[in-house]
């Protein structure tokens, strides 16, 4: 007799299927380690932090900080365990039954499939064409739907790595003012674009951000959730009481308080990432689409298929994203560090030679 919800049955519990290496350049992680830069400013906190209690002076310090970055008000922004775990909420406080469903765009992030399965959430998705652009009258039109109960949009979009067309994302936001729109700032540090400015006109709009990317901290597992002040208090009611462990909180807080360390990150893998789209766009048979975020993503030909397993062999790992017919053949690379993308470098020359 099977004990659980019967959708649960047949599916799967979420994996990762990538390598380990000594150069991983597969998750859109940072090579630098948080800890040793921050450990002053974290060591301060916790000195005042007991962790024998539920709840500690570091929450309404983190929230308070966290505005300011934002450039919102405190009462306009919900923090979680990473941006996942934020999507994950959001759709558990937007399904009301087993029709229900979300709609985003595809080629998009995997893991709304995953999210959405595991709370029995239907997932629809809207084909991008050849320039990474969508249909807003397409995408209007399954979203209007009555069971479709959230709009998903990714900017920039991963893993094709390109911000969408504002004018379709104000489109769609504008004419679907019944449902919420989530959209996924994870990689926004390094577009330097965002929706938070729309917030107070928009009353329907979601943004999610990570401090796995630009904060250099995806073990960390904190990321958060922006919009006006009645979403926020209607998310809060689908977390747990003490969601976030104090250690979490005093860790992102000070992350925040050393936020030049990060921005300056940012600032080098921007760099990095101008070169090195350069020097593969110079390589012969090679296809690299731009990229707003920190990773690019390219073709070697005919080769992709032979180089991945080359660099593989030689500690570098990449994301085969070619199972989509749209990035057939195609790879993602990560701009996790300079040293990392000079390794990479040498071994596509040895690749060639
Ligand atoms: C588009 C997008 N959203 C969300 C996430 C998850 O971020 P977090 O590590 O904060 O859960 C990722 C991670 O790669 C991502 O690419």
């Amino acid at each position: 007799m099977y004990l659980f919800r019967t959708d649960l049955e047949a599916k799967s519990a979420p994996q990762v299927n990538v390598p380990q290496a000594p150069r991983m350049m597969c998750l859109n992680e940072s090579c630098l380690d948080p800890f040793p830069q921050i450990s002053n400013s974290f060591l301060r906190i916790m000195q005042k932090t007991r962790l024998n209690r539920y709840m500690a002076d570091v929450s309404a310090e983190l929230q308070h900080e966290l505005a300011r970055y934002g450039g919102v008000r405190e009462d306009m922004l919900l923090f979680g365990n990473g941006a996942d775990d934020m999507i994950y909420h959001i759709m558990a406080a937007v399904r009301e039954n087993r029709d229900s469903f979300a709609v985003s765009l595809d080629p998009s992030y995997f893991d709304y499939k995953t999210f959405a399965s595991a709370l029995n959430l239907k997932l629809q998705q809207v084909p991008l064409d050849d320039a990474f652009s969508f249909d807003p009258e397409q995408y209007l039109h399954t979203a209007r739907h009555p069971d479709c109960k959230l709009a998903i949009l990714c900017n920039p979009n991963n893993p094709t790595g390109n911000l969408l067309r504002k004018e379709d994302m104000d489109y769609i936001i504008q004419h679907l003012p019944d449902k919420p729109v989530l959209v996924d700032e994870t990689y926004f540090e390094f577009s330097g674009q965002s929706f938070v400015h729309e917030l107070d006109k928009y009353p329907n709009l979601i943004l999610v951000r990570s401090f796995s990317k630009a904060f250099s901290a995806a073990g960390l597992r904190f990321g958060y959730a922006l919009a006006v002040a009645d979403t926020i208090a209607q998310l809060r009611k689908v977390q747990t009481t003490f969601h976030t462990s104090i250690l979490v909180q005093a860790f992102a807080l000070a992350i925040l308080q050393n936020s030049d360390v990060f921005a300056d990150q940012v600032k080098q893998v921007l760099k990095l990432r101008t070169e090195l789209s350069l020097w593969l766009k110079s390589r012969p048979g090679f296809t690299v689409h731009d990229s707003a975020t920190n990773f690019l993503t390219f073709k070697a030909g005919e080769r992709s298929a032979e180089l991945f397993l080359f660099l593989q062999k030689r500690g570098i790992a990449l994301r085969d994203v070619g199972a989509h017919p749209l990035l057939k053949g195609f790879l993602r690379v990560t701009i996790s560090c300079a040293d990392d993308v000079q390794a990479f470098m040498e071994a596509v020359q040895s690749f060639e030679r």
